[in-house]
């Protein structure tokens, strides 16, 4: 695809890149996004039924075991080439910071390469101790029922934000410190519909970072982003590192 000159100029300079990322970037791996017409997983089922701290509490099994499936299809598919190219520009920009701010709970960045992830909304690979005690440990797909907490007794669940919880505080806000400091401020495979996740976009863009939005359709965001590309998110980080590679 056709690169704009200005992107790659922006990118070249940047000191602080952050990428953030959404859904629409592991839909190529197969896993299907959660708003996407027909296929989008909140079209088939009530996450206030499967994915909310609501319902972990009133039936913990039917969460537990929605999201089990869900693992179980991170497990299967793996990073496609729109992971393997944001690990290649980390790899293509070694003098410059960047970082993966990303929604996804598949660790998808982190097997692809990218050393510098933060996930917002946690991740399907370990469960915690509800209770916070601070248990936590890796979820293998042997756990087939919501168990005690070793530590305290209470339950333990998958280590990710489930709808009406907070987000780790911590993580979070390093989000928004690497946003606000951000020269480049990629936002890929997001319809921007979740806080406080969406404002780290406004966030970056108020402290002056050039912001590109890359998603093959038009998003509330789009009059708002310095350049708004309608692609997927491989094809325009595959032409992103080939313009990069060309120029050096
Ligand atoms: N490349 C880039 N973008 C794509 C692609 C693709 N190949 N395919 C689809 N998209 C875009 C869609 O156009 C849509 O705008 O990805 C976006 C996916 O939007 P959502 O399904 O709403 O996913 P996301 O924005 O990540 O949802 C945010 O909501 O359910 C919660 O916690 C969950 O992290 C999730 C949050």
């Amino acid at each position: 695809m056709k690169l704009l000159p200005e992107i790659v100029a922006s990118l070249a300079q940047a000191k602080e890149i952050a990428v953030f990322s959404g859904a629409g970037l592991s839909a190529d791996s197969g896993i299907p996004t959660f708003r996407d017409g027909a296929t989008g997983l909140w079209n088939n089922v009530d996450p206030d039924e499967v994915a909310s701290v609501a319902g972990f509490e009133r039936n913990p099994r039917v969460v537990w075991r929605w999201l089990q499936q869900l693992k179980r299809l991170v497990d299967d598919c793996q990073p496609n080439p729109g992971h393997l190219a944001i690990a290649r520009l980390q790899a293509l920009c070694p003098e410059q910071r960047l970082t993966v701010i990303t929604q996804n709970i598949d660790g998808y960045h982190g097997s692809a390469g990218n050393d510098q992830v933060l996930e917002i909304h946690g991740t399907i690979h370990r469960v915690r101790c509800h209770r916070h005690c601070g248990f936590s440990a890796d979820w293998d797909q042997s756990t087939t029922e919501p168990y005690a907490c070793p530590e305290c007794g209470a339950l333990v669940r998958p280590d990710l934000v489930l709808f009406g919880e907070a987000l780790n505080e911590r993580v979070f806000s390093a989000a928004e410190k690497r946003s606000a400091n951000a020269d480049i401020f990629f936002c890929v495979g997001t319809s921007f519909t979740v806080q406080p996740a969406a404002q780290l976009p406004i966030w970056a863009k108020s402290f002056g970072a050039v912001v590109v939005e890359v998603n093959p359709h038009p998003t509330p965001f789009s009059q708002l982003a310095d350049f708004s590309i309608r692609s997927g998110a491989s094809e325009f980080f595959s032409a992103l590192c080939a313009a990069l590679e060309n120029r050096q």
